[in-house]
């Protein structure tokens, strides 16, 4: 299709329950899509889950349901974040439909039509506990890395693609489409592992049973990547009998993933579509990742940002421009509720809120609410112009935290102008001055329009009421005519003034976080939630508390918090627990080791300033200071409290 823009996210495991990763994934693509819709594009854009496999089936089993309803609860929860973020995807694929299933089996047939396929036996580690295979570099101390199970060297059959055949075609792809890969040093990361050889690729199990069936071998199932991967085509209706979308579409413009799958995305992708004999996406994106206060993201560390406070403060769009904003497209970035407290008020309550409200507020008390004819204040005229290229520049070249910088220039010379200018004694001077203030306030007023439209693609929602209180209709359709400058048509009203930002106490707003516990569930959320309890209990109702004695083997304060100590808690489990709890104030941390303590061994894990606790230490609270219990003698961790 002429001048088309196809765009795809991961897939995303439903395992886990959406985290910033994610988030940022799909956000960035959001933008993108947007961007190009702006540009009159003809754009489609997808995302997914990816809910087969060893991981997915696991995950079920040990909470007791069928992987498809784990799926499905999962799948709940993302098709809400994507509502909340104003995600602007036109499909949403999920692996478990039969129209994934039709393309995976197609994709298989036509690759084993080119002769890349052979049975043969695949040997691993094998975990009869998981019932899954682990490679050896995945082994803890010689077990299995999930639950530390034996494991033991087997074989099983399996059929397997020859990537190896694919090592110097894929080169040559490489060196002919050095835009297919980017960044630049994710290409060259990718190049040398090409270029160090390619063994061949077990594409079957028969150990497992939650995937798609293999087409004429049914005892085994494709595997997870091959699955998975092949969700770019069959959300086009690839391996149907309508493939219009596929004709239409493909091949994608742009697959954004995370670094940490990249070799999956420009390895493995390309080899299966030239053996299938389909042609290959323009580009593949590795994004950096995002890590919490300098640190990795892990859940075994508890440090994993579910930015639901943001959203729920804020509304989805300051998250959006954070995101977009603080990572330089490419790079990893740290995550932390400062910074993003101080770029709210510096960049949208002070630069872009700021210049609209006072703006908008001498229009409607020097011009009677209406916008003027005159937007003739040439330095901001020429900045803005200068800007607009860049902003397109940058966009194209993906580099979107520049385009954001590049749409902050036009405030600033907008903000500078308005110093200069002082159009409020302008207004003191009366109908001498009249033409001057017009011309600093329809300028003013015309720099916003355009910043309207620049911000639309990364804050579609403040776009949308900056555009109002200009008076303006909904939204911009097309970059190329509302890019220009002296569009703003003169003579209409200006909207209700309404703050875009309210302005932050950063400060107060930590504190808050911290005494709050905010954050989402870490795990995957049970059914509906239980009926209230009447006032009384009965005792059945209060046994479900697990009250347990632990000993503290560690404490620490946590970093940033002058309250929260987390300490693991012996409680004669297989390894001890993590609790944080708001004691620092009346207890060192170095004074709790060893300390005998009562903790809810059974409550919902929570987050503290992003540190997970697994449970709850019991304390008497004198006017907010905390008083720890403790049994009346050396009881052994892990006894009951009744
Ligand atoms: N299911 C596979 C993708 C299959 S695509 C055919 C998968 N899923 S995932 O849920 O684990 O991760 C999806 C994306 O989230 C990846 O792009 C990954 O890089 C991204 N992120 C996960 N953690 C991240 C950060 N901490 N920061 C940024 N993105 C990271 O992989």
């Amino acid at each position: 299709m002429a001048d088309s823009f196809y765009i795809t996210t991961p897939i995303y495991y439903v395992n886990d329950l959406p985290h910033i990763g994610h988030i940022y994934t799909t956000v960035m693509a959001d933008v993108i899509a947007r961007y190009q819709r702006l540009c009159g594009r003809s754009v489609r854009f997808l995302t997914g889950t990816d809910e087969h496999g060893q991981k997915i089936e696991r995950a079920a089993r040990e909470q007791g349901v069928e992987p498809i309803e784990l799926a499905d609860r999962v799948v709940a929860r993302y098709h809400r974040w994507w509502a909340d973020l104003e995600i602007s995807h036109d499909d949403f694929i999920r692996t478990t439909e039969a129209r994934h299933q039709r393309a995976v089996a197609e994709i298989v047939r036509r690759i084993n039509a080119s002769g890349d396929i052979y049975l043969d036996n695949y040997t691993g580690w094998y975990c009869a506990g998981c019932e899954g295979f682990f490679p050896e570099s995945q082994l803890v101390d010689g077990r299995c890395p999930d639950q530390g199970h034996p494991v033991e060297l087997l074989s099983e059959p399996s059929y397997f693609f020859r990537l190896s055949a694919y090592q110097q075609p894929l080169l040559d792809w490489y060196r002919a489409n050095p835009g297919c890969i980017a960044p630049e040093s994710r290409f060259n990361e990718v190049v040398r592992f090409v270029e160090g050889g390619l063994r061949d690729l077990s594409i079957s199990r028969t150990s497992l049973h939650w995937g798609v069936p293999y087409p004429s071998d049914p005892g085994h199932v494709v595997y997870v990547w091959l699955d998975a991967l092949t969700n770019y085509i069959s959300a086009l209706g690839f391996g149907s009998d309508d493939d219009e979308l596929f004709r239409g579409f493909w091949p994608a413009d742009l697959h954004l993933v995370g670094k940490d799958i990249l070799r999956f995305h420009c390895v493995y992708w390309p080899a299966f579509l030239m053996s299938a004999g389909l042609p290959l996406p323009k580009t593949i994106f590795g994004h950096g990742w995002w890590m919490r206060d300098e640190a990795k993201m892990s859940k075994s560390l508890g440090n994993v940002v579910r930015p639901d406070h943001i959203v729920q403060r804020f509304g989805p769009d300051p998250l959006r421009y954070f995101l977009a904003r603080e990572m330089s497209f490419g790079q990893d970035a740290s995550f932390s509720d400062e910074a993003f407290a101080e770029r709210y008020n510096a960049d949208l309550a002070n630069h872009l809120g700021n210049t609209a409200s006072r703006t908008l507020a001498m229009v409607a008390r020097y011009l009677d609410g209406r916008v003027p004819a005159a937007h003739g204040g040439a330095a901001v005229a020429e900045a803005a112009t200068q800007a607009v290229g860049a902003y397109r520049r940058a966009m194209d070249a993906l580099e979107p935290h520049r385009a954001l910088e590049s749409t902050w220039q036009v405030l600033t010379a907008v903000n500078g102008y308005i110093q200069e200018q002082q159009p409020w004694s302008l207004a003191k001077q009366g109908n001498a001055a009249r033409g001057p203030l017009e011309e600093v306030l329809g300028t003013s007023l015309e720099a916003l329009r355009l910043t309207s439209v620049l911000i639309s693609p990364f804050m579609p929602g403040v776009a949308r009421n900056l555009r109002r209180q200009l008076g303006l209709g909904e939204g911009a359709t097309n970059l190329v005519e509302a890019g220009g400058w002296g569009l703003i048509p003169s003579g209409t009203r200006v909207g209700d003034p309404e703050p875009l930002f309210p302005r932050l106490d950063v400060a107060a707003y930590l504190k808050e976080l911290e005494m709050n516990d905010e954050g989402a569930p870490a795990s995957v959320p049970d059914g509906p939630g239980a009926e209230p309890t009447s006032e009384q209990l009965t005792i059945d109702e209060f046994a479900r508390t697990q009250l347990v004695v632990g000993v503290v083997l560690e404490a620490e304060q946590v970093p940033k918090s002058r309250k929260l100590v987390r300490m693991m808690v012996d409680l004669a489990e297989e390894s001890p627990r993590q609790i944080v709890a708001g004691i620092a104030g009346r207890y060192a941390a170095d004074d709790l080791v060893g300390r005998r303590v009562v903790i809810v061994a059974n409550l919902k894990p929570a987050r503290l300033m992003g540190v997970e606790s697994q449970g709850m230490v019991l304390a008497a609270s004198v006017d907010g200071e905390p008083f720890l219990l403790s049994p009346d003698g050396d009881v052994p961790p892990g006894t009951g409290v009744k």
